[in-house]
């Protein structure tokens, strides 16, 4: 796991967005794993920039994203397609044909998220997998106590997931107490993963996922495992890291080569 400390969230953003450029001018029909929450948002508009300035192009490029919160509609505003929609594909020149969400109305979730998992199997499997991380440590949504081995499905969302999200709706008890999502073993076969963590609140899900131990109460600490697995955070997250000098030190010289 390489550890990219920047001075800030913007620093971070662009650095992450430049990894993901790189693949997309590489690979113009690459796969790449998306998320929502505000932690990308700055990321996506640099993409976004890149777009609009001619230097890169999402034609050829397909998305499925992580998760999506049950028994919302995709049209409505705190969906994660609707998310999407608004932070990144209106703002690139994708073909929404190839982007995929899970459907949060799906009656029948257990093949909502088989089929999904096919999906993802014919494209080729996920070139590059986008994840911020929770302030308990999970990856998409699977919560503490989720296996590593999971795979997409129904999954709840802890009182800690629902607190932090509240934000986004007009009170707590709006926000879904369930979601599809994809697992710790859906996300951990993606070929390269780019995690994004800001701010203070996020220091201690960072500890845990870098210098804990491998475990199903931190699902981002799988990633342990990752052979190309990147952190992109800034001071505030990074505060809590026993060694960070050093990882600073070790991921300028892997970020040259
Ligand atoms: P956030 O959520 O980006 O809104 O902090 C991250 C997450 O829960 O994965």
């Amino acid at each position: 796991m390489e550890i990219v400390i920047c001075k800030d969230k913007a620093e971070a953003s662009r650095k992450a967005a430049d990894m993901i450029a790189k693949l997309v001018k590489e690979k113009p029909e690459c796969v790449l794993g998306l998320a929502t929450g505000s932690t990308p948002v700055e990321m996506y508009s640099c993409l976004a920039d890149d777009v609009k300035a001619g230097k890169i192009s999402f034609k050829g490029v397909k998305s499925w994203n992580l998760d999506e919160y049950y028994g919302l509609p995709a049209t409505h505003d705190q969906s994660y397609r609707y998310f999407m929609n608004a932070n990144l594909f209106d703002k690139i020149d994708i073909d929404k044909a190839n982007t995929h969400v899970l459907n949060g109305l799906a009656e029948d979730w257990r093949k909502e998220c088989a089929d999904y998992e096919s999906q993802i199997k014919d494209a080729g499997g996920i070139d590059l997998q986008v994840l911020g991380i929770g302030s308990d440590g999970h990856i998409a949504f699977n919560e503490p106590g989720s296996s590593l081995a999971s795979r997409t499905r129904m999954v709840y969302l802890t009182p800690q997931t629902i607190q932090d999200n509240a934000r986004f709706f007009d009170k707590a008890s709006d926000v879904p107490t369930s979601a599809l999502s994809m697992g710790v073993g859906t996300i951990c076969e993606a070929k390269k993963v780019i995690l994004l963590a800001f701010g203070a609140n996020k220091a201690d899900a960072v500890q845990g996922m870098v210098e804990g131990g491998m475990s199903q109460y931190c699902t981002a600490s799988a990633l342990q495992a990752h052979n190309d697995a990147w952190v992109f955070c800034d001071e505030e997250a990074a505060s809590k890291l026993k060694l960070k000098d050093f990882y600073a030190w070790r991921s300028e010289i892997e970020m040259k080569g």
